[in-house]
């Protein structure tokens, strides 16, 4: 039996998943600062409304759906995630957790439910870095860990972020209003599907998050002599394609030494790229995480020196460029009980589990305290127009939200 809150949130995360969705995939894709993200913006800023929220659009383009407490300069407790997704997405990465928090404010309005604490929702541009390779903008702004220099990240068509928000209707210059000063934030809660099948495998809805691992983003960028593939001897060849098999071999297999490491090669690039030429230039991308930073530092060195070695043996020019580096983020104990009371007033049993996956809530950790609640995914996918989590599950996430948010914002 689907209570009047299940269909509610239900029907807006359909809804939502339906802007950018691509017919030939099924999959959603919505950029930042792009037509169908300003048409995501919009819609949430109406479910906003409809909860009772005051919204406004921050500096960085973020949106944002405030409820008052009883003292309006208490510290916020923030909840949320993001709106844009990876190209053919899913429906529920990032969506899930703005329309459950939302759904977690609209409640208390209608039951009339006072707080210490005001709550702001929030919806951050920018967190996958799938437009820019360089992710979490929104998230950096709000939480006062942005650079100017983040903003000269460029898109395929040679955009910087800054040109992006301005085409958005956005002032890059203004970007860093959107930071929150220490002192003013409580907490930051996100509800987020857990990409990875581990409360799958126990037969659990949701999940305690512990701790969240770190990508690093690495751009290799290879040089070597193009020719043509029927008459150039293998001998004298200066193929950045052979180079890059032989780091992408090893990168693969060094990961595999370690069981909380991961690593993907996520975009290759051949000029010119023809099927009889000899490349001139390889450049891949590199993802690399470990929930312990450590494992993470010493396979990045591993890495670079046998990509030097390899590419002296072979005679190519390589360049690393860092696109983005973030440390591993732990969550609050404080607030993981809290999260495992709701749970319990929720009638689910709980359980803890470290987030492979990169997240908002990373952003915050020098801030305030922060919390992450896991919704079951189906076979752990993501990513994919094949992500999908149960009305049920979704359901259940937002109870335990719910309750979490509301022991926080009492102030008890
Ligand atoms: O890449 C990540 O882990 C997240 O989906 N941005
Ligand atoms: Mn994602
Ligand atoms: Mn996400």
């Amino acid at each position: 039996m689907i209570a009047v809150y299940e269909k509610r949130l239900w029907k807006r995360v359909m809804e939502l998943s339906a802007i950018g969705e691509q017919v030939d995939s099924g999959g959603v894709t919505r950029f930042s600062f792009t037509e169908e993200e300003r048409q995501a913006k919009n819609l949430v800023i109406s479910y906003m409304k409809e909860a009772g929220l005051v919204v406004r659009e921050d500096a960085a383009g973020n949106i944002i759906g405030r409820r008052e407490g009883r003292d309006p300069l208490a510290p916020v407790v923030l909840t949320g995630s993001h709106i844009d997704t990876v190209p053919h997405g899913g429906k529920f990465d990032g969506a899930l957790g703005v329309l459950a928090a939302i759904e977690a404010l609209q409640r208390m309005n209608e039951l009339g439910i006072e707080t210490l604490h005001p709550i702001e929702v929030i919806a951050f541009t920018d967190e996958e870095g799938a437009r820019f390779g360089f992710g979490m903008l929104g998230s950096r702004a709000l939480a006062g860990t942005m650079r100017a220099e983040y903003l000269e990240y460029t898109d395929e068509r040679q955009y910087t972020i800054a040109q992006a928000m301005e085409i958005a209707g956005l002032d890059p210059d203004r970007v860093f209003e959107a930071a929150k000063r220490p002192g003013q934030v409580k907490a930051y809660i996100e509800l987020h599907i857990e990409q990875g099948t581990v409360l799958e495998d126990r037969n659990l809805p949701v999940g305690i998050v512990s701790g969240i691992a770190g990508p690093l983003w690495l751009q290799f960028t290879l040089v070597g002599k193009a020719g043509h593939a029927g008459a150039t001897p293998m001998i004298v060849r200066r193929d950045p394609m052979h180079a890059a098999a032989e780091i992408m071999g090893h990168i693969y297999r060094e990961a595999k030494k370690h069981p909380n490491a991961v690593a993907t090669v996520g975009k290759v690039h051949v000029i010119p790229g023809g099927i009889n030429v000899i490349p001139g230039e390889v450049n891949f991308t590199l993802d690399l995480r470990d929930i312990d930073e450590t494992v993470r530092n010493q396979l990045e060195s591993s890495i670079q020196a046998y990509a030097v070695q390899v590419c002296k043996e072979n005679s190519i020019d390589l360049q690393i460029s860092t696109l983005q580096r973030v440390a591993p983020a732990p969550c609050s104990p404080d607030i993981m009980s809290i999260i495992e009371n709701a749970c319990r007033k929720t009638g689910l049993d709980s359980l803890t589990l470290a987030s492979g996956a990169g997240h908002d809530g990373m952003q915050f950790s020098n801030l305030c305290p922060i919390g992450m609640i896991f919704v079951r995914s189906r076979k752990g996918i993501s990513h994919s127009p094949d992500e999908w989590s149960s009305p049920e599950d979704c359901h259940a996430g937002e109870e335990v939200l719910y309750h979490t948010i509301l022991q926080l914002a009492m102030g008890n």
